[in-house]
């Protein structure tokens, strides 16, 4: 597997723009004012431990989630108080834990079914760009859902999010439950996604297969931004290392979190 050459500094072009965001869930607030972006053609990682707020912060971007307070730019457009539909329209979209897909449905249907939110009919013309890039699914296209791995149903759910050509793909724990050389092929098809122009903004708990792959990261501790740099920085400090083995760890890092949000 190939490494992405990491550059020297964030592209000037933001796409997305979270600001202060505070999410709860009835009372009780899970998400403590995060600002964090996402630059055009970046591949940007969140990291944290289990609990730390990771999905709750994507689902909010993606409008699953009410937001308590706090902004959310998409392109210079204000999405902070957008339902889902209309951010999927906007062009982002979310791949949710979990590779969900329609066992019951073939793996085409499945894809078509990507294409309603941006089309109210099945877009079938867009269906040979997705099997040129998945030929898994291309040999499977008549396959009930059900009938796949779990890899394969994690390419399929990817196949879904990108068929209606978004610009901000969201992948939410991608690796989970799947074997190590599953894994890189999910997340080698999210470079070669980024590679052709989409932004990646990527959840994941595994950490140094993430930073292989991602341009910039963000570590996320208990709802709140604790460290944002390059991949290549995060790999090197000290930092990542506190925070999944316990020590409290509120320190940012020498790329001061002022400069990079
Ligand atoms: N629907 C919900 N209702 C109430 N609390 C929730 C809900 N979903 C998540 N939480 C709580 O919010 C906090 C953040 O959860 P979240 O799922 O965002 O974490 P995460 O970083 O994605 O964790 P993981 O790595 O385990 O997926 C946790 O304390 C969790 O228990
Ligand atoms: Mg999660």
């Amino acid at each position: 597997m190939t490494m992405t050459a990491i550059p020297s500094q964030r592209p000037a072009q933001t796409l997305l723009e979270v600001r202060d965001l505070h999410i709860a869930y009835g009372k009780a607030e899970v998400v403590h004012g995060i600002s964090m972006d996402v630059r055009a053609g970046e591949f940007v990682v969140i990291l944290g431990r289990n609990g730390a707020g990771k999905s709750t912060l994507m689902h909010a971007i993606s409008g699953l989630v009410p937001k308590r307070s706090g902004s959310v730019h998409f392109d210079g457009r204000d999405l902070s108080d957008a339902g889902p539909r209309d951010i999927v329209k906007a062009g982002i979209v979310q791949v949710l834990e979990g590779h969900r897909v329609f066992h019951t449905l073939s793996v085409e249907d499945n894809l078509l079914i990507g294409t309603y939110a941006v089309t109210p009919r099945g877009d079938r013309s867009k269906l040979d760009r997705i099997y040129t890039m998945f030929p898994e699914l291309a040999d499977r296209r008549h396959q009930m859902a059900s009938r796949l791995s779990g890899g394969q149903q994690q390419i399929l759910a990817v196949g879904q999010g990108v068929i209606g050509e978004p610009r901000l793909l969201i992948l939410d724990e991608p690796s989970g439950g799947l074997a190590p050389i599953v894994i890189d092929r999910i997340l080698a098809v999210a470079s070669s996604l980024c590679q052709s122009g989409l932004a990646i903004l990527l959840v994941e708990q595994l950490v140094e297969k993430a930073l292989r792959n991602a341009h910039y990261g963000y570590v996320v501790e208990t709802g709140r931004v604790v460290a944002a740099a390059f991949s290549g920085e995060l790999r090197e400090g000290d930092l990542l290392q506190r925070v999944y083995l316990g020590g409290a760890a509120s320190v940012p890092l020498a790329t001061s979190l002022e400069e990079q949000v």
